[in-house]
């Protein structure tokens, strides 16, 4: 774990500073390491998070949280106990020295985590957190990195502690029409391991389906592979639906370009 203050120091002396959006109007922050954007606009389900993140000694944990749109969020609301993570050590440099130049008496409250979740997910103890925030990251991860991101999940939750997920499915709109043809030809139900180590929404790189994209690889999700990884790792599912709410329009498929689960860990 890092200190807000170091990594903010560092910041400062690399002169890092938080991207341009892509248009003065634009809701999305491109990231460093070309791994999509941040949202900076406050949907339902980041609200729902904040709420656990400020109740008193609430412990909070964020994957993927990019330059902290939310982790401010929370630390402004009065979250007392929340940790960031991020592949990339840039963002949460970003992240630290905006906590500095906005809440400089409340940096002890933030607690910073580089490195690649599930893996550096060993770096924390078990039945720590009462709220898992994980929004636009899990589609960057494999089939074998998922079964062991929910499975991590479970363990670093308290009993009844909350998951918070959001991921891109087969209708994001960067993806060739191609592949949603394909994928909803191929698409079954699934029961065990097998069907999902055979789940057609794993595309080993995206470049080979469309030479404009990054070499990355990526993983489509549907409301039923969603499902069955929560319930392999025994959370109560809340809620599992596409973003029908169109907060962040325009959207191209009806809102079906995201999907959204809300899960509790069982006591
Ligand atoms: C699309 S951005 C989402 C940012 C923010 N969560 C949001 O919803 O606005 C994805 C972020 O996840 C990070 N990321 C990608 N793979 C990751 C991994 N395996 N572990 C931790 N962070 C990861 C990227 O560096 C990037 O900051």
């Amino acid at each position: 774990m890092k200190c807000v203050s170091i990594l903010a120091a560092e910041a400062e002396t690399r002169e890092l500073s938080l991207p341009a959006s892509a248009t003065s109007c634009s809701i999305r922050i491109p990231t460093l390491n070309n791994k999509g954007s941040m949202i900076t606009r406050e949907c339902e389900q980041f609200t729902e998070f904040i709420k656990v993140a400020t109740l008193p000694n609430s412990r909070v944990l964020e994957i993927g949280s990019a330059f902290g749109f939310v982790a401010l969020k929370a630390l402004s609301k009065g979250a007392s106990d929340y940790t960031a993570n991020d592949a990339c050590e840039d963002h949460l440099r970003i992240l630290a020295k905006s906590v500095m130049d906005t809440y400089p008496d409340r940096h002890d409250n933030v607690h910073l985590l580089p490195g690649r979740f599930p893996e550096v997910a060993t770096l924390l103890a078990s039945e720590s957190y009462d709220a898992i925030l994980a929004a636009n990251i899990l589609q960057f991860l494999t089939n074998d990195e998922l079964v062991e991101a929910f499975s991590q999940f479970r363990r670093l939750l308290k009993p009844g502690g909350k998951l918070f997920l959001s991921m891109l499915t087969a209708f994001a709109d960067f993806l060739p029409k191609e592949f949603l043809i394909s994928f909803n030809a191929n698409v079954v139900p699934i029961k065990n391991l097998e069907d999902f180590q055979n789940y057609p929404g794993f595309i080993p790189s995206l470049k080979a389906i469309d030479s404009a994209l990054t070499d990355d690889s990526f993983f489509a999700f549907n409301i039923d592979v969603t499902k069955f990884l929560l319930k392999r790792e025994h959370f109560a599912v809340d809620y599992c639906d596409y973003d029908w709410t169109k907060s962040m329009r325009p959207w191209k498929t009806d809102g079906r370009e995201t999907l959204i689960a809300v899960a509790k860990k069982e006591q």
